[in-house]
């Protein structure tokens, strides 16, 4: 297939990056296709550093070839001869298996400079990332495996125009290309068969925490939320009422059982403001506290914001501060109406994702679980 026919294939497909921001792939190689540039390149984000997650390293430990393929069909679409993996520092099992596997695919003529004895060059190299949450950012990665401090970039450009060593650059999730081999063996409509409105195909999620049966689990987008952590979880691991789950990693939303109706489809989610990230659902049950968690999100944000800008590597340590006068029961309303104000200016101000989502865990527990927010009789009190 020609490289235009291949990029409508993924597109047709309605595949969308498994990342997080649930871009449409097609389009991405599109761009890259369509960017004129001597040397393009595909990079696989494997930082993988959503909590509850592990997706990524199942594909990458279980069948890496899946990636590889989906790499080089990639390379193959865009006009792109080299890869690269950047992999998380933490999964040294992955790093191995995809390294043997990245031989012996060289050796079998898969990689190299005659792709299957075609006119296709690819070759790839995996790459060890160094632990640092923002490095997952697309653009703070493009950096770190430039050799960089891991910093994230102003957009634009956009990566595909100008990505790594400033050339043309697709940048996808694990879960993305090793999606494309299905896509381009079954054909689009197999593929688009599957899920909800504009969430197209299946989706492995994730879930752990205080679940009974955590694990992985691959389907099509449109279960809802209360089928997937009741029916195929089975509640809480403590035997307890579940409270809340956060849905999408550290920067997702905190739902509460009110909203377990909601379908598992990007726009469902979006509209109750939360999203679906790389597909990672944490549970807790009803002794979790909400106000300590939204604490947790900023104290996070504060640990991993990459400093650049201002509403995140202040903002976040000023949220902590708010979240504990809130706890000790100084001011407490003056105090949350000065954390919704600080997480708007975070969400609307902030460079990346990391400074611009913390607020959802914050507010959704804010908002679902008003109780928790409240001083306790023991301080209310005292004042
Ligand atoms: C703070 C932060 C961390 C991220 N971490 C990851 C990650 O670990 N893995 C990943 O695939 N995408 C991550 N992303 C999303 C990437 O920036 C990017 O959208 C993604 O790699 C694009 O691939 P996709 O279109 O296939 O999803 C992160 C984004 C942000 C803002
Ligand atoms: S939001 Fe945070 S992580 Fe993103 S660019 Fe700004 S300081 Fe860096």
């Amino acid at each position: 297939m020609a490289p235009a026919e291949i990029v409508a294939q993924v597109t047709d497909s309605g595949l969308r990056g498994r990342g997080g921001a649930g871009f449409p792939t097609g389009i991405k190689w599109k761009t890259v296709l369509d960017t004129a540039g001597d040397r393009k390149y595909i990079v696989c984000n494997a930082d993988e550093g959503d909590s509850g997650t592990f997706a990524d390293r199942m594909i990458m430990e279980g069948d890496p070839f899946v990636l590889i393929e989906g790499m080089v069909i990639a390379g193959i679409a865009t006009g792109a001869r080299k890869g690269f993996v950047y992999l998380r520092s933490e999964y040294p099992h992955a790093i191995a298996t995809m390294t043997e596997a990245v031989e012996i695919a060289r050796k079998a003529g898969i990689l190299g400079v005659s792709v299957l004895g075609s006119a296709h060059a690819f070759d790839m190299e995996i790459r060890t990332g160094a632990g640092a949450y923002v490095c997952g950012e697309e653009t703070a990665l493009l950096n770190s495996l430039e050799g960089k401090r891991g910093i994230v970039r102003a957009k634009p450009p956009l990566p595909a125009h100008k990505g790594l060593f400033n050339c043309p650059t697709v940048i996808n999730n694990v879960i993305s290309l090793a999606s494309v081999p299905v896509i381009m063996d079954r054909g689009a409509a197999f593929y688009k068969d599957f899920g909800m409105g504009r969430s197209r195909g299946t989706i492995p999620i994730q879930i752990a925490g205080n679940v009974k049966h955590g694990g992985l689990y691959e389907t099509a987008f449109g279960l809802t939320l209360g089928e997937i952590i009741d029916t195929i979880g089975g509640g809480t691991a403590t035997g307890r009422p579940v409270k809340a789950v956060q849905v999408g990693g550290p920067l997702g939303a905190y739902f509460p059982r009110a909203l377990f109706d909601t379908p598992f489809d990007y726009e469902a989610f979006a509209a109750k403001d939360g999203l679906i990230g790389h597909a990672g659902i944490v549970v807790f049950d009803d002794t979790a506290d909400m106000l300590k968690q939204a604490r947790f999100a900023m104290e996070f944000c504060a640990i991993e914001s990459c400093g650049k800008c201002t509403p995140c590597r202040i903002g976040s340590t000023r949220g902590v501060e708010t979240a504990d006068k809130i706890a000790m029961g100084i001011e407490p309303e003056k105090n949350k109406a000065l954390l919704t104000d600080l997480c708007n200016t975070m969400k609307f101000g902030s460079l990346c994702a990391l400074g611009g989502f913390t607020p959802y865990p914050v507010m959704s527990a804010m908002n679902h679980f008003p109780d928790d927010f409240r001083p306790t009789p023991l301080v209310e009190a005292a004042e």
